[in-house]
């Protein structure tokens, strides 16, 4: 096909795709955002196999859907977005795979943080980012430091981050309290374990989007997801896109959220 009409006929899907994002977007409701926003991003490795790729491939096309999810995120207000980056159990994948994951990390970062920083970004982790390499280390402890003045939307990157790893510091936190006599084991409540969180001063997530279509949690926030709505999707993270984005969150729109109670018309 000669340029100038192929360049017509992806005019003409551009404008298709703008025209359908615009009219999602326009059935969200403004008054019913998801306030915190926490995704599992999988199936990178996937993505790059079907391609005959090498996984590697497939995290460097995610990182382009993680500045592409985090730019509609803000478009329509959200003010918390947390990412599950790198898991506890990450560790034992391929090293050189380890590796990539760390300088994309470093990567991203570098690339990303002038646009965080306009854009009003908070960069916040959870986890034990104490054992990632220096390198990697550096450039999170940099761009926190950066964003750290800025107030609009918190990102949250989970990194070397497992639930019951929290837990069980939780547990060493509050057991060391009682031991000095700083409170009584009947005086723990629920205010006791979430101020002992990583996820303190962050809310629950009230939406956890996961890709790839694995109907599983894998130990990503079990205590802070009680009461959170689910939205999975057979999309491959790498092709996640804005407009299934605003998708997911008209879904949660729809949802409702009792909390264990009833309606009080029930
Ligand atoms: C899971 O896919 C994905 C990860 C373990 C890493 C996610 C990392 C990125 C999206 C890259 C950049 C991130 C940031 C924050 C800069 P998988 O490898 O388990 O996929 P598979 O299930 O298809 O094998």
């Amino acid at each position: 096909m000669p340029s100038g009409q192929s360049r017509t006929l992806s005019d003409i899907v551009s404008v298709a795709k703008d025209k359908y994002e615009e009219s999602v977007l326009k059935l969200i409701q403004p008054n019913r955002l998801p306030q915190h926003i926490a995704i599992i991003m999988d199936g990178n490795g996937r993505w790059a196999l079907s391609r005959h790729m090498p996984r590697i491939f497939g995290h460097r096309a995610g990182m382009e859907t993680v500045r592409r999810t985090l730019q509609a995120a803000r478009d329509i207000g959200i003010e918390f977005v947390t990412l599950y980056a790198f898991s506890a159990e990450n560790w034992s994948r391929p090293k050189p795979e380890i590796s990539a994951l760390m300088h994309l990390l470093q990567e991203y970062l570098r690339k990303e943080v002038d646009e965080l920083d306009s854009s009003n970004v908070k960069l916040l982790t959870i986890g034990n980012i104490s054992k990632l390499p220096s390198y990697a280390k550096r450039e999170l402890d940099c761009a926190i430091e950066r964003l750290s003045k800025n107030d609009g939307q918190k990102l949250v990157l989970a990194l070397n981050y497992g639930s019951r790893d929290e837990i069980i510091t939780v547990a060493k936190r509050i057991g060391t309290m009682v031991a000095n006599g700083e409170i009584k084991p009947d005086r723990i409540n629920f205010k006791t374990i979430e101020d002992n969180l990583y996820t303190k001063g962050i809310p629950d997530p009230d939406l956890l989007i996961r890709t790839s279509g694995e109907l599983r949690i894998s130990n990503f926030l079990l205590w802070q997801m009680a009461y959170t709505e689910f939205y999975i999707t057979e999309t491959l993270w790498p092709d996640f896109s804005r407009v299934e984005f605003f998708k997911a969150v008209l879904e949660y729109q729809k949802r409702d959220r009792r909390f264990g109670c009833v309606k009080a018309s029930s």
